[in-house]
């Protein structure tokens, strides 16, 4: 058992507790190597942000766990060196089964999702109950869902959304004892989020339901997943340098800025790093075809994330400054 204290990790209470009174949101970014994960603690050690390093059970697979932990801990020790003092939460993401929960609990991780979503109402309560149990005998937070996104949730696609609704969650919250739920408002995984026809413009999140969220457990952490903008410029990057991404579209900035200063405590960004990410080296291997050393591509790739998540962290969750 490696408690995540050892490695210097925090879980998420206090995190969304300041979320929660100074109407930011702290961003849950997902990472699978090196310099995905080094870009996120630059970018959060250089704006004061605090963090929640987001592991799904593919990244866990590819990266290896054992592999994960020291890279965890090579993290504090870095925050620790920088001087500069910033909460940091490893966190599973759309965690599917108690047993892989417990297994991060085990191997360091401060925080889990259980994603009982894709089960009956009643299901998903039972399975949330038994992990948060497990999870707290050991301070660790834990994250629910109510509410199907569309997309690829869980290794399950779902063709459409089913918006949570708003008449459980109280029951959900209060039989589970979650520390935060998320919920389905509109957005969905992936880079194709919207389809549009020529003209049309992204519909606005169903900021309705947030509210009425908001209304029936009022300073409760809500958790917004699926909520990358799919950014136009990397779009267009990767479009120009030999990609093929038609029709890619994400949450406009503004939508979650507003989402940020409500009950939204922690945004989840995975694809706009993917994005960033791809649009650079494609931009390297285009301009340079000769290139052939992995740091001539993946240190630009690295840099461009750090400005990237940056930006995320002053412009559009409010996070900076606020750890
Ligand atoms: O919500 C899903 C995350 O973007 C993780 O995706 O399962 O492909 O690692 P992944
Ligand atoms: P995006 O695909 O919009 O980045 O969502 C990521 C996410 O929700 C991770 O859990
Ligand atoms: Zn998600």
């Amino acid at each position: 058992m490696q408690s995540y204290k050892e490695l210097g990790l925090s879980n998420t209470k206090g995190m969304y507790a300041k979320a929660v009174s100074g109407k930011f949101a702290v961003p849950g970014y997902n990472f699978n190597n090196m310099e995905q994960l080094q870009a996120i603690m630059t970018a959060c050690i250089e704006t004061k942000s605090p963090v929640i390093l987001q592991v799904s059970k593919g990244a866990r697979d590819y990266a290896n766990q054992i592999l994960l932990k020291h890279m965890a801990r090579g993290s504090m020790e870095i925050v620790k060196a920088s001087g500069v003092n910033i909460p940091v939460a490893l966190h599973l993401d759309h965690g599917d089964s108690y047993e892989l929960c417990v297994s991060c609990v085990e191997s360091g991780f401060s925080s889990v999702m259980i994603d009982g979503s894709g089960k009956s109402f009643q299901e998903n309560i039972e399975l949330t109950k038994k992990v948060v149990k497990y999870a707290h005998d050991h301070d660790v937070s834990v994250e629910g869902e109510l509410g199907v996104l569309a997309g690829i949730e869980d290794e399950v696609s779902h063709e459409k959304t089913h918006y949570t609704k708003p008449e459980e969650v109280q029951e959900f919250v209060s039989k589970t004892g979650v520390d935060s739920l998320a919920i389905s408002i509109g957005t969905s995984h992936g880079a194709y989020k919207f389809k549009l026809k020529p003209g049309e413009s992204v519909p606005p999140l169903r900021f309705d339901i947030l509210e009425e969220i908001e209304k029936l457990i009022p300073g409760f952490p809500i958790v917004l997943h699926g909520a990358s903008s799919v950014m136009p410029k990397y779009v267009d990057m990767i479009n120009k340098y030999g990609g093929k991404m038609e029709n890619a579209v994400g949450v406009p900035e503004e939508q979650l800025r507003r989402a940020a200063s409500s009950a939204v405590c922690k945004i989840n960004i995975d694809s706009d790093g993917r994005l960033a990410m791809t649009a650079k080296i494609r931009e390297v291997f285009a301009v340079k075809p000769g290139e052939f050393d992995p740091r001539k591509y993946l240190g630009p790739a690295r840099a461009e994330l750090i400005e990237m998540y940056k930006h995320k962290n002053i412009n559009v969750l409010g996070s900076a400054g606020k750890a």
